[in-house]
């Protein structure tokens, strides 16, 4: 594939493994220089090179919790004095705390609230005065769940976090939509990550047996839509949520 995103800028947040890692990788394949932003140093800094040697793009590795404006603002000065612009935003840092609601703990909740749906709201506000100049227009891709469409079990902090961002996602397509921006939303289903991996066994097994494609989603089934949603191809599409699911939830 030509490299058609030489020259562009993206930012995904939790980008350091897992699906956030795959989404860089992808957007790289294709020529975009990259911010991997994370929580840990040490876990950028090897992502970033591993990810700059690989496709031959820019990586600026920063630490960042996006929960935290002070650090979110630090980003944003980091991002204009390496690149100067940003064209891509993917807020994909995302935590789970699940329990049922009658033991859920206020710091649980917090804590799931703050980093699915404080943390899209802090980046985006940041850093969309930059996606507005973005030469072809800014695209922003945030990473909600099927659980926020129909819940699940155990994930009353996650699904209200999950649907919240879509609200978002919505709000943030009208507003700016005059301003060349295009905002989307994916849900994927259950995909094989470390975040997944730590569910108990018999979870995982119910997980399966509702997916049609009758296999759990792999992180390039989820980064290969983002690009997609990123290329010049969906210049058309803004304000939706796109389900990557294996058919989870059809009907929906
Ligand atoms: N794996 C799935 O089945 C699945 C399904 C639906 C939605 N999602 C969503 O996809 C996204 C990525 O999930 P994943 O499975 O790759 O998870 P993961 O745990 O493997 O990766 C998430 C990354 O986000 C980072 N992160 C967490 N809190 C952060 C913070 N406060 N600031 C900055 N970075 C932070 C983590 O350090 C980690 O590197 C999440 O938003 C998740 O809710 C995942």
């Amino acid at each position: 594939m030509e490299r058609v995103f030489e020259g562009k800028v993206a930012l995904v947040t939790g980008s350091a493994r897992g699906i956030g890692r795959a989404i860089a990788e992808d957007l790289a394949e294709w020529g975009a220089n990259q911010v991997i932003l994370d929580i840990k140093q040490e876990d950028c800094e090897r992502t970033s090179k591993e990810i700059s040697e690989k496709y031959n793009v820019k990586c600026l590795p920063i630490a960042c919790n996006v929960t935290v404006k002070q650090q979110v603002q630090e980003a944003l000065e980091k991002v204009k004095s390496e690149f100067g612009g940003l064209d891509f935003l993917v807020n994909n840092a995302g935590i789970l705390k699940d329990n049922l609601l009658l033991r859920m703990k206020e710091e649980e909740w917090d804590m799931v609230i703050n980093v699915n749906l404080k943390g899209p709201f802090l980046v985006t506000q940041a850093f969309l005065p930059m996606l507005m100049k973005a030469k072809d227009g800014g695209r922003i891709i945030n990473v909600s769940s099927i659980s926020g469409l129909i819940g699940q079990v155990g994930q009353a902090n996650y699904a209200a976090s999950k649907a919240g961002l879509i609200g978002f996602t919505k709000v943030v397509a009208r507003e700016y939509a005059k301003k060349g921006i295009l905002c989307n939303a994916i849900c994927p289903g259950y995909v094989q990550t470390d975040l997944t991996d730590a569910l108990p066994d018999a979870v995982k097994e119910e997980l399966r047996k509702s997916i049609p494609l009758g296999r759990p989603g792999h992180v390039k089934d989820i980064s290969k839509v983002v690009r997609f949603l990123c290329s010049n191809e969906a210049n058309f599409i803004t304000g939706n949520i796109i389900r990557i699911d294996g058919g989870t939830v059809i009907g929906l």
